[in-house]
């Protein structure tokens, strides 16, 4: 298939834009030889120094709040329940396990490099002896038992509209964790925490020119995807998030302490999706049905509406255990 059809279904949407990322693919990923590991960040057991750097790592380490910690520690479990978002995106239409299949090698290269962040926060944290492994673990193993349904089925628009936002997010709380922790001293963590968050923004820019190319090709089918995901709303993959031993509310109190920390607040996900309206040039899409003409005019007027919902956001002080933070 050379040319697109007008109206195309998924599929041929998917093996057109396929074809055209395959050089893409090499500009959003580095390459695994020159690409940043876990070990060149933190220090190794195996070195002549690792007594020393330990003791200095657990000692900064008492410098972060308690939120904080919470807030690294709920992070890595986003991080480390990789397998959960590799799966449902490998079920999109368009993606299958040929060798050949560009948005297969897609996913194995972006999974691939995202494997990375839940290595080197996971062993931030065991270095850092704060943490109840065991509590911490378990709520990883809870989070990829459990899976999570992002709310955009099989569909490839749908699932790049939820991993370009999510991308974005992990972008800013990352970022933000970074600047944090170097606040509080600990030039160790806020550089891990700097990788991590570079990496998701090249990952964004990625699903988020995918989305543009689906854009000049289905324009309705892609705004009306856009819209769906929206009134949906993005749900955080954190949002089943459980510890060992009960019905306890480990994702709003997580959420609570990241709003008040300014880690990921609600603003952030209104000044997200403003960014993507502006991206994807929503504006000056055209050849739309009515129904996407509809949807247009929903996504534009959103942010501003949830913008006025985020303003009246009451602060909330209230102070939660959590049974991964040992002190
Ligand atoms: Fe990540
Ligand atoms: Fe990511």
């Amino acid at each position: 298939m050379n040319a697109i059809p007008l109206k195309p279904s998924r599929l041929e949407v998917m093996n057109f834009v396929g074809r055209e990322i395959e050089q893409d693919i090499q500009t959003y990923l580095n390459p695994v030889d020159v690409n940043w590991q876990a070990s060149e960040l933190l220090p190794l057991t195996s070195d002549d120094t690792f007594v020393e750097d330990l003791k200095e790592i657990q000692e900064v380490a008492q410098n972060h709040s308690y939120d904080l910690m919470a807030v690294l520690v709920a992070d890595t479990i986003t991080e480390e329940a990789l397998p959960t978002y590799e799966t449902w995106l490998a079920g999109m239409t368009g993606v299958n396990q040929g060798q050949d299949n560009i948005w297969m090698k897609w996913l194995r290269s972006w999974t691939a490099e995202e494997n990375r962040h839940g290595d080197v926060l996971n062993r931030y944290l065991y270095l850092c002896g704060r943490i109840n492994m065991r509590e911490f673990e378990a709520s990883t193993q809870y989070l990829i038992v459990d899976g999570f349904d992002n709310g955009a089925g099989s569909d490839p628009y749908r699932n790049f509209v939820y991993t370009s936002f999510q991308e974005m997010a992990t972008n800013i709380s990352h970022r933000r964790v970074a600047t944090l922790v170097k606040k509080d001293g600990n030039n160790m963590l806020s550089k891990l925490c700097g990788m991590v968050a570079a990496d998701e923004a090249r990952h964004a820019k990625a699903y988020k020119s995918f989305v543009s190319r689906i854009f000049e090709i289905d324009p309705n089918e892609m705004m009306l995807a856009f819209e769906d995901m929206m009134r949906k709303k993005i749900l955080m993959p954190a949002q089943c998030l459980k510890e060992l031993g009960g019905e306890l509310n480990t994702f709003s109190n997580f959420s609570i302490a990241a709003q008040r920390l300014g880690v990921y607040t609600s603003m952030d996900y209104v000044d997200l999706l403003r960014n993507l309206v502006t991206d994807w040039k929503l504006e000056s899409i055209r050849n739309l049905q009515e129904d996407g003409e509809k949807a247009r005019d929903f996504l534009m007027g959103l942010p501003d509406r949830m913008a006025r919902i985020a303003e009246r956001a009451k602060p909330n002080d209230q102070q939660f255990k959590f049974s991964w933070i040992r002190a």
